[in-house]
């Protein structure tokens, strides 16, 4: 049995500090593909990317949430949205855009890069595409923060299995 996968998911972590090195865009692109290659329903593919290296831009971006040093401290951002205009399902697009984001956080991991899902910025989720010049059928799901981990200390927890596990008949 290959073990990588399930490695992968295990050991994912939010990174939330970063070295300050600089992410090339082939690594940015990749992690995008990796989004892009998440199952969709219908397989409609209603999400959206726009990938931020600019300083000056991540520090307006910054500046709309609460972990505004997070995106100061990151060397690149992915907003993910969702295009309104290419929903089918507003729940199977959402869990959709879900199952993105999460590959590209593993997508960062296989690159030697950590990010973390950044969902407190939703609150302004109009004044971010304002500053990326967006238009309205761009429905803003999540920043990605990314870059080179300056340590791997984190720790998290889950509940445990008995608690989630409701039943197995
Ligand atoms: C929908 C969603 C929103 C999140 N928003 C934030 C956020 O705004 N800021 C942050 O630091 N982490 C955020 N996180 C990351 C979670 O805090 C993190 O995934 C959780 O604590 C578990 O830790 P782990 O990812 O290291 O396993 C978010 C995660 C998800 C799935």
């Amino acid at each position: 049995m290959n073990q990588a996968v399930l490695e992968a998911i295990r050991k994912r972590r939010s990174i939330r500090e970063f070295t300050g090195a600089e992410i090339e865009a082939g690594k940015l692109r990749a992690i995008v593909e990796a989004g892009m290659w998440a199952p969709s329903g219908l397989n409609n593919q209603p999400w959206r990317f726009v990938t931020i290296r600019d300083a000056a831009v991540r520090e307006q971006v910054a500046q709309q949430t609460h972990y505004g040093h997070i995106v100061r401290a990151a060397a690149a951002l992915i907003a993910v949205y969702l295009d309104k205009n290419d929903m089918y399902d507003d729940v199977k697009d959402y869990q959709s855009a879900g199952a993105c984001i999460q590959n590209m956080l593993l997508a960062a991991e296989a690159l030697e890069l950590g990010g973390v899902w950044l969902g407190q910025i939703l609150k302004n989720k109009a004044m971010v595409n304002r500053i990326l010049d967006l238009g309205d059928n761009l429905d803003l799901m999540a920043v990605i923060a990314l870059g080179f981990p300056l340590h791997h200390n984190q720790k998290s927890t889950r509940k445990g299995i008995d608690k989630l596990l409701v039943k197995q008949l």
